[in-house]
């Protein structure tokens, strides 16, 4: 049976597994995936232990995309290149580990074929300029103009370096966001805690698709653009998305992931 795992810290609540199995079974396969808790200063050894057992691949989540980055250079995709040193899958043969991101093009298989929001040609902000912020960043600049706000506005300055010569790219803060957006994508952290951020209620209309990369919870700023009458989505079809690239990957088998996305949504 081929082996699969996902790790993180902590690791308890991934859906990755049931979202795995569900792919597997519309395709008749069986397999194994198990959630799998790393120590904070074990992932290399975890990684080499499923390495060593056979495993053929794995999902890697908070905190340790940056060391499976590490881990799987210099033979990481392009995708993974693009990403901001942050990879989610790894593959595995004897002697290599492949490393590579499917959460940008997660978030834009969301947005575009489930939300059916075309992305060409909109004015897109990203709120945050964190490991979440990096990872799908490249895969939103086919956008009209791109805007990085963040707390910290050097780390957004930092993020559009080396774009801004091809593309319409700018970084501000958020009290200084001034014009409505087509595309809103809450790439922060600050939902966790329930934390809203200071954004003023003019970049939001009705023909705005408000999206936050988190899922499972209403967060401030869902609900903050819920009041002021855009479309509101959370992060599950993009998790959902990202894990659909990674089983094409592995498997060269592509999911249905509408039926997933919604039995998921039930379950709740
Ligand atoms: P992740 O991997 O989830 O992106 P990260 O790299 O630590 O985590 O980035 C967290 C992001 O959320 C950052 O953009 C951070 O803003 P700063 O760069 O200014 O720190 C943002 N963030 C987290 N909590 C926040 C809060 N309470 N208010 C505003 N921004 C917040």
């Amino acid at each position: 049976i081929e082996k699969y795992a996902v790790i993180g810290n902590p690791i308890e609540h991934s859906k990755s597994p049931l979202i795995h199995q569900a792919f597997a079974r519309q395709f008749g396969k069986q397999i194994h995936y198990e959630r799998l808790l790393s120590p904070l200063d074990g992932f290399s050894s975890t990684i080499k232990r499923l390495q060593a057992e056979g495993y053929i691949g794995a999902n890697v989540t908070v905190p340790f995309k940056f060391e499976a980055y590490q881990l799987s250079y210099p033979n990481l995709t392009e995708r993974a290149l693009s990403a901001g040193e942050a990879v989610n899958t790894l593959t595995f043969t004897a002697t290599d580990i492949q490393g590579d991101n499917t959460d940008g093009i997660g978030l834009r298989n969301d947005i575009e074929g489930n939300l059916g929001f075309e992305i060409r040609g909109k004015n897109i902000l990203i709120l945050g300029a964190g490991g979440a912020a990096h990872g799908v960043l490249m895969s939103l600049v086919g956008a009209n103009s791109l805007t990085i706000a963040n707390r910290t506005l050097a780390k957004a300055l930092k993020m559009i370096t080396g774009l801004y010569h091809d593309y319409d790219v700018r970084a501000v803060e958020y009290e200084n966001l001034n014009v409505r957006y087509d595309l809103i994508v809450n790439a922060t952290s600050a939902g966790l805690t329930d934390s809203a951020l200071p954004l003023p209620d003019r970049i939001f209309s009705s023909d705005t698709l408000a999206y936050d990369m988190m899922y499972g919870r209403e967060t401030p700023f869902m609900h903050q653009a819920r009041t002021a009458g855009a479309q509101v989505a959370d992060g599950l079809g993009m998790l959902v998305e990202q894990a659909a690239e990674a089983f094409y990957l592995w498997h060269g088998l592509r999911p249905a992931t509408s039926p997933v996305i919604a039995a998921i949504r039930q379950q709740r």
